[in-house]
C-alpha cells in the first residue's frame, strides 16, 4: 500500500530509508564528500568509494557520529539529496518517521526533528520512534504486548542495549562500541603482528570474511603496505589472532549487557530467561560475538537474517499498522 511517508534509520555508517510512496527499502553509506570549502562532490555510496583514496582538497566524512547528528549542515544536505533521489526529483509533502536512540539528550533528540524540518523535504509531520522499539518490531516481536524483551543492536559507532516491556523502554544504554572499533582493533593488530599497514575498508572486509575463512580452516589473505620495506605486499593473517584482538571489545558489550541484566526487575528477568536476548545491527554479525554473549550470560541469543534492516522494517510496521501508531511521537517545539 502506498503512503506518503518515509521511515528513516540514520545510522553512523549506513542510512536506511523505507519509502512509503514506492513501498521500497533503500540503503546507502551515510557519507558526504566535500570539495574545497563547501562544494558537494559526492554522497552516499559514491562518497564511500572515494574514502581513503581522495586527494586532500576533498573531505569525506560521516555526519552522524556515535548515533547522533554531529554535522548538521552536511546531514541536511545528505537528507535533501537522498529524499530527492527517492522522489525522482519532485519531493511531495510527506510524513517522516525517524528512529532515535533512547539514551541521548533532549537536544540531540530534537536535532533529528530539526534536521527533517530544515532539509527542505516538505515534511508534513515529523515523528520520532525509539530505535529499540523499531528493532523489536523489525524482529517480529509484538513490542506492545511483550514483557521483558532485551534488544542489543550492535551498529558501527554504537551498541544500544535496551530492555523493552509493554510498548515502552524500561532501561537503555548507548555505548561507543561497534563495527568501527572492531575494524580499528584489526588494523592495529595486523600492523603490530605482521608489520603491515592496512586501510579501514580492508580491515572491514577481513572482519566480514573471518567467519567463512575460519570455517574452511584457512588463513585470510590481505593486501597492504609492509612497514619495513615500504612496498605493497600480500600477507596471510591468522583468524585466531584477529578474533583475539576483538575480544576486548566483545567484553565491553557483554559487561554492559550484564549491568542491564543486574538492574532488570526480577519478573522481567524471568521473561528474558525464557525468550533469550535479541541481537541485531550490522555489527552483530561479527564471528563469535553471539556465542560469547550466550556463554557469558547463560542466556539464549536470537539472531536475525537481516540485522542491518531491523530498525527500518520496524518503522514500516509502525507506519502501516494502526495499533502501533502510538509508538511514534510527534515532538512539538513550537516550529
Ligand atoms: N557480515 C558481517 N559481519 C560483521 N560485520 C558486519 C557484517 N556486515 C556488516 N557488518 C558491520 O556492520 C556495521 C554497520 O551496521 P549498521 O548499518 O547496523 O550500523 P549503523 O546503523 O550505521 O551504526 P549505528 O547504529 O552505530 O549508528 C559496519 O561496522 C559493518 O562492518
Ligand atoms: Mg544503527
Amino acid at each position: 500500500m502506498s503512503i506518503n511517508a518515509f521511515g528513516i534509520d540514520l545510522g553512523s555508517s549506513n542510512i536506511k530509508i523505507y519509502n512509503g510512496i514506492d513501498d521500497t527499502y533503500f540503503m546507502e553509506k551515510n557519507m558526504i564528500a566535500i570539495e574545497g570549502r563547501d562544494s558537494l562532490f559526492a554522497y552516499g555510496d559514491s562518497a564511500f568509494d572515494m574514502y581513503e583514496k581522495a586527494p586532500d582538497n576533498i573531505n569525506i566524512s560521516f555526519p552522524v557520529a556515535n548515533g547522533v547528528i554531529a554535522d548538521i549542515k552536511n546531514m541536511d544536505t545528505l537528507i535533501h539529496y537522498f529524499i530527492s533521489d527517492l522522489s525522482h526529483g519532485s519531493v511531495r509533502p510527506a510524513d517522516y518517521y525517524i528512529a532515535v536512540p533512547t539514551d541521548v539528550t533532549e537536544v540531540e533528540r530534537m536535532a533529528f526533528c530539526d534536521l527533517i524540518r530544515d532539509s527542505n523535504v516538505k515534511a508534513r509531520r515529523v515523528l520520532t520512534v525509539e530505535k529499540a522499539l523499531a528493532d523489536g518490531l523489525g524482529m517480529d516481536i509484538d513490542v506492545k504486548t511483550s514483557q521483558g524483551v532485551l534488544v542489543v543492536d550492535v551498529g558501527f559507532d554504537t551498541t544500544e542495549i535496551s530492555l523493552l516491556s509493554l510498548g515502552g523502554i524500561v532501561l537503555s544504554r548507548l555505548i561507543k562500541v561497534g563495527g568501527l572499533k572492531f575494524d580499528e582493533a584489526i588494523k592495529a593488530t595486523v600492523r603490530k603482528e605482521y608489520n603491515l599497514v592496512i586501510g579501514s575498508k580492508t580491515a572491514e572486509k577481513l572482519k566480514i570474511a573471518m567467519r567463512e575463512v575460519e570455517e574452511q580452516n584457512k588463513n585470510a589473505i590481505v593486501y597492504g603496505r609492509d612497514i619495513v620495506m615500504g612496498l605493497p605486499v600480500e600477507k596471510e593473517i591468522s583468524t585466531k589472532l584477529v578474533f583475539s584482538c576483538l575480544k576486548e571489545h566483545f567484553d565491553v558489550i557483554i559487561d554492559n549487557i550484564r549491568q542491564i541484566l543486574e538492574r532488570t526487575p526480577p519478573e522481567l528477568g524471568a521473561d528474558i530467561y525464557r525468550h533469550g536476548i535479541y541481537l541485531t545491527g550490522g555489527g552483530s554479525q561479527v564471528g563469535h560475538l553471539a556465542e560469547m554473549i550466550s556463554r557469558s550470560t547463560g542466556l539464549g541469543v536470537n539472531v536475525n537474517d537481516e540485522p542491518i534492516a531491523t530498525v527500518v522494517k520496524g518503522l514500516y510496521t509502525i507506519m502501516h499498522e494502526s495499533r502501533f501508531a502510538s509508538l511514534a511521537t510527534s515532538l512539538t517545539n513550537g516550529k
